[in-house]
């Protein structure tokens, strides 16, 4: 029983798109690169189709624009930061933070439509995060009433789904899979909201049952119960609580679509900052690097065991309605 079969359609409001109708790289928060990466000069990478450079201002401020040049292509990437601007390796035209060529050697006037594009960022406890529109429709995100500044990570671990975004983060609604692949039973019903724009929310409470490694090491040294949040910002960024019993794990995973409609997956790791200075310096980096371990086991073992999933809107039934709400709501982010 598809629920885009005209027969057993229950509501209209139940009709998945289609895979068409999803953007390709949605106006969302993304990750760029690490502070350390610009502390030399000018960073670029290739991140959807095109190649975008980051670099630091006197003021100590980063600039996210493209990185090939409106000149003749070369890579900013490969110039160097002069008088507050980027400038090319190829002509040494001069770009300011704005985009605008500033200066074109032996030119009085740079010409009118020497301008890079310009991305909206933000730098956050050692990452550089930029948004992939011309202002951003919501806030870099973070957990929902915590504060950044109490919090420490660790350097990403990013992996490739072979997937769309859009089947990636449909898992914080798949209510079937949180058994059959995570060995999860949900104890009350998955309960899903919008608690801010752009925002949308899952919430469940469940038994661990799994006994891969990283479940069985959770069961045995924390918790057999937890009550999970998962947060999909602009439909790509994840932002996820879980709470088993006194231990808390928070973590991001953030989606970057790559060209080959596969997705990129940045996992970003959190811990409270410990109150003091000397034993967090020793604790905080432990406690960091266990977290992780354990995070990207449980996202890797998941990923090991689907190959690649195919978005299907007429494959969907009654069990899958939250996940088409997702889908829905996640089709509007062009
Ligand atoms: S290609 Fe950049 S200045 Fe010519
Ligand atoms: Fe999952």
């Amino acid at each position: 029983m598809s629920i885009n079969d005209p027969d057993t359609c229950k509501a209209e409001d139940l009709k998945a798109p289609a895979a068409t109708e999803f953007a390709e790289f949605p106006a969302s928060w993304y990750r760029l690169c690490t502070s350390d990466m610009v502390r030399q000069g000018p960073f670029a990478r290739d991140v959807f189709n095109r190649r975008l450079v980051a670099y630091r201002r006197k003021c100590g401020e980063v600039v996210v624009m493209d990185a090939i040049c409106g000149h003749l292509g070369a890579d900013l990437g490969l110039g160097e930061v002069v008088d507050d601007c980027i400038e090319c390796p190829f002509h040494g035209w001069k770009y300011g933070h704005d985009g605008r060529c500033r200066k074109v050697p032996g030119c009085t006037t740079p010409p009118g439509f020497a301008a890079q594009r310009v991305f909206p960022c933000q730098e956050r406890d050692g990452s550089i995060y930029f948004f992939n529109g011309a202002t951003p429709t919501f806030p870099l995100p973070f957990f929902i009433d915590e504060d950044p500044k109490r919090y420490r990570s660790i350097a990403p671990r990013r992996f490739e789904a072979p997937c769309t975004w859009f089947m990636v983060n449909a898992h914080a609604f798949d209510v079937q899979h949180f058994g059959s692949v995570h060995g999860r039973r949900l104890l009350e019903p998955l309960k899903v909201d919008e608690p801010a724009p752009f925002a949308r929310r899952s919430c469940y409470s469940a038994e661990v049952l799994s006994n891969n490694i990283h479940s069985l090491v959770l069961r045995r040294l924390v918790s057999d119960r937890v009550k999970i949040t998962l947060t999909i910002w602009g439909g790509t960024f994840a932002v996820v609580t879980g709470d088993f019993g006194k231990s808390r794990s928070r973590f991001f995973v953030i989606s970057e679509p790559n060209s080959e409609g596969h997705t990129m997956c940045d996992v970003v790791v959190f811990t409270p900052q410990f109150s003091n200075p000397i034993i967090g310096s020793v604790l905080q980096p432990l406690m960091l690097r266990i977290r992780r371990w354990l995070t990207t086991g449980y996202l890797q073992h998941e990923r090991a065991s689907l190959g690649s999933p195919r978005y299907n809107p007429h494959s969907l039934i009654e069990v899958d309605q939250e996940m088409v709400r997702y889908f829905q709501w996640a089709a509007q982010f062009n």
